[in-house]
């Protein structure tokens, strides 16, 4: 029938074509469900439905004032002079016909008993056509007033195909099929809600709560089997940070839990709590009406994923605080929770498509396919899965500089078209847009702080010397940093601003001010506690750049600077290095520190302990600046617990003696080396036969032991693989006893 497709139309298909809106959110804010109603009181609301087609007589000039603008033919009912009765009235024609507005009223009144006379004079402010709402005055001030207009209760029965020129009395068999219906669209709407939040707050609580888990007192013997089995290796093979196909990589069985855990939550979100009452006057199609449905839910759903993904992109971001997770499993985690976002925009897309193509409930493909918002949800659908695919691992590695332009363009495209998506259909009525505006806030507080913590070192400078084929030792005099750091060449690339790249800090060097050396010299102060080294040199830096920097004769000041290593290939790297062996220096801004100093919950440095004594450090190339802080901390006052021990794989000599130079070590060409009391096995040129090593070392340590690893994915890999192995079994000294730490930056 006519007037059920024009109920379909303006319940879900466009809320708010007329002027009643269906939502509080007028009045409240939230989401719908938690503060923001549908349809609610459900008793009230069906009455105003069920006369949307009520054929009415109005006056021309009540027409003219307002069109209504669902595409009904008109059929060829009775007109006149000035006069003109009609199935699609208008505003001002319904707040001004008394049978219209006496039938709603009582329709309420009879069926709303439980509604206080407040509640009812609110639904009829907010709900009922009436002079707010239309340029004519309306007769009828208060619900009250109205209802004591009826002079007894009306008997003839509500009558689509009747002039309603009586009050009439809206009959079950009208009024309790939308009253169903009703229900049930809400309670489904509510379910978007509350599965949208399921999602998003699980994905923050999850990672604190098993972050917290680490402060039980598990025997040492469980904690390596359970690492062992289920987490530290990868879900399958042997490979995590080398990636697969150059699509991405394999995730550790630790964090292919949570993504499994995601995945069901996701895809139980998408199918359950859709509930619908059938048959109803809204749907014409059951099939199609699911299909709206699901695909209602899908969108809401991909909503709710952007604040998370942003999230656990961001590098000051909460979860990096309050977890022991590492930044690279929240980025690992960040790009599936945007493949769960992009495959509901897309399902949400093609479902709305399939409903439109069939022509269900009202939808007309060529009608819809015209309009504003079907255009701009085409571009953040598209936006997101180009996003998407430009995101695999090769194109990260291999157009790096493409890579994040892009990345950053389509993501705001992405949410800017969502939210005129979203705005064009529904204004601020379904409370949607939150999930946008959270997105937006996260995104900007992580930038906000990243440019304060950039801008906060000022501009340094940083000299460039050739360590040996590969690397380029980078010093930046004047401050401090640990972990790693984030540089921008605002000479290089100056417009480019988001163009910034990650490096370890090898070291912090001093020296004194006012000496000739143009390079900071290396000294040998660094290898006590590191930390504590960084935090009084901060305060040195301070008052000697604050008492105008270089002043000759303050010979006791002493000026930090940090150590970086650099690879030659690369991108930004070879552009740098023609840019800086031509100048003295180059201004640098530099963005930090990040890294496990910076997080109340992570476990920072390994460090000894009686269950753990011993450290296994095993470094490929530049990979040392990883382990150095470890083997730093391990570093005990008194009678050490255990051994320390570093492998470390390089390809020529240079390199070793530039890191030995900086912590104050001299040990010639020896393989075998010792720095102080840690035993340093050296491997120039060769692979490291990590297989043996771990083997050995492993099976008749006595105690715990930390095996610290940094280098290229392939060594990690390794490390990972044999250390989960061994982990499973027993040495000389019963059960091994071992803990991983892969320090890799992997994206
Ligand atoms: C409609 O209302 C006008 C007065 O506005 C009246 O003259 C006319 O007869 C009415 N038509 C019908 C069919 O009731
Ligand atoms: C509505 O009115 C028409 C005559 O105008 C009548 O034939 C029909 O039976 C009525 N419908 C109901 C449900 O009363
Ligand atoms: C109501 O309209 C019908 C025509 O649809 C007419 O026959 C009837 O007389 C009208 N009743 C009143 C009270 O105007």
């Amino acid at each position: 029938m006519r007037w059920q497709r024009c109920l379909a139309s303006v319940a879900v298909i466009a809320p708010g074509v007329r002027s009643f809106a269906a939502t509080s959110s007028k009045y409240d804010v939230g989401f719908l469900g938690y503060g923001i109603t549908v349809y609610e009181p459900f008793c009230a609301f069906p009455c105003i439905y069920a006369l949307f087609s009520a054929r009415l007589n109005c006056t021309t000039a009540e027409l003219a004032l307002t069109k209504r603008d669902d595409a009904v033919e008109p059929e060829v009912l009775p007109y006149g002079d000035g006069w003109n009765v009609t199935d699609s009235a208008t505003d001002a024609c319904t707040s001004h016909n008394e049978y219209y507005m006496t039938t709603a009223a009582w329709c309420v009144k009879s069926r709303c008993p439980e509604l206080s006379p407040a509640d009812l004079e609110k639904f009829y402010a907010d709900q009922f056509p009436g002079e707010i709402k239309s340029d004519l005055p309306s007769p009828f001030h208060t619900f009250d007033e109205l209802l004591s207009s009826i002079p007894n209760a009306p008997t003839e029965a509500f009558n689509l195909t009747k002039t309603l020129n009586y009050t009439a009395s809206i009959p079950d068999e009208m009024y309790v099929p939308v009253y169903e219906t009703m229900r049930a669209f809400a309670k489904t709407e509510y379910d978007h809600s509350m599965y949208s939040m399921i999602i998003f707050i699980s994905g923050l609580v999850i990672p604190i709560g098993l972050s917290l888990l680490r402060f039980f007192p598990w025997p040492t013997a469980w904690q390596t089997k359970f690492n062992a089995y289920f987490i530290d290796p990868p879900l399958v093979g042997t490979k995590h940070t080398t990636p697969i196909w150059g699509l991405g990589m394999v995730p550790t069985r630790g964090q292919s839990i949570f993504i499994a855990y995601m995945w069901i939550v996701n895809i139980v979100a998408t199918s359950h709590g859709i509930h619908l009452s059938w048959p109803t006057p809204w749907y014409d199609n059951k099939y199609g009406a699911v299909m709206l449905f699901v695909a209602n839910r899908c969108g809401v759903l991909s909503c709710a994923q952007l604040p998370l993904l942003i999230l656990y992109a961001g590098r000051n971001n909460l979860l990096l605080w309050l977890t022991n997770w590492k930044h690279s499993t929240f980025l690992l985690l960040h790009r599936w929770t945007a493949f769960l976002c992009m495959l509901h925009a897309v399902l949400h897309s093609l479902l709305y498509t399939e409903i439109a193509v069939k022509g269900w409930e009202g939808f007309v493909f060529s009608v819809e396919s015209t309009q504003m918002y079907w255009y701009i949800g085409i571009i953040a659908t598209l936006a997101m899965v180009i996003l998407c695919t430009i995101s695999v691992q090769r194109v990260r590695q291999k157009a790096y500089e493409f890579f994040l332009a892009s990345h950053i363009l389509f993501s705001v495209m992405a949410i800017v078209a969502t939210f005129y998506h979203i705005n064009l259909k529904y204004e601020h009525d379904y409370g949607f847009e939150n999930w946008l505006y959270m997105a937006s806030a996260i995104w900007i507080f992580d930038r906000a702080i990243r440019l304060a913590r950039s801008l906060c070192h000022g501009v340094k400078r940083a000299y460039l010397t050739p360590v040996d084929e590969d690397y380029y030792r980078l010093d930046i005099p004047g401050m401090t940093a640990s972990g790693h750091v984030y540089l921008h060449f605002p000479s290089v690339s100056l417009w480019r601003i988001w163009e910034n790249h990650p490096f370890s800090v090898a070291t912090v060097t001093y020296r004194k001010v006012g000496s000739s050396a143009r390079l900071p010299q290396p000294q040998p102060e660094i290898t006590g506690d590191m930390e504590k080294s960084v935090q009084g040199s901060s305060n040195d830096t301070r008052s000697s750049s604050s008492v105008s920097s270089d002043t000759d004769g303050v010979e006791q000041t002493q000026k930090s600077g940090v150590v970086l290593f650099v690879r030659k290939h690369g991108g930004l790297t070879s552009l740098l290095s023609r840019k800086l062996m031509s100048t003295r220096g180059i201004p640098v801004l530099v963005e930090g520190s990040y890294g496990t100093a910076g997080s109340f919950m992570q476990d920072g440095h390994p460090t000894p302990t009686h269950q753990y004594p011993n450290l296994i450090c095993i470094a490929g190339g530049v990979g040392i600046t990883g382990v150095l802080p470890a083997l730093d901390h391990f570093n005990v006052t008194g009678r050490p617990l255990g051994q320390r021990k570093l492998y470390w794989g390089v390809r020529t000599m240079p390199l070793v003696h530039s890191v030995e130079g900086m912590l104050g070590y001299d040990c010639g060409n020896a393989m075998e080396r010792s720095w102080g009391d840690v035993g340093v096995t050296l491997s120039v040129g060769l692979r490291l036969n990590l297989r043996m090593i771990l083997d050995s070392e492993l099976r008749q340590q006595e105690g715990g032991t930390t095996v610290v690893v940094c280098g290229p994915a392939g060594m990690a890999d390794d490390v990972r693989y044999i250390v989960s192995a061994l982990g499973r079994h027993s040495g000389d000294n019963g059960p091994i006893l071992v803990k991983l730490v892969v320090e890799n930056f992997t994206w």
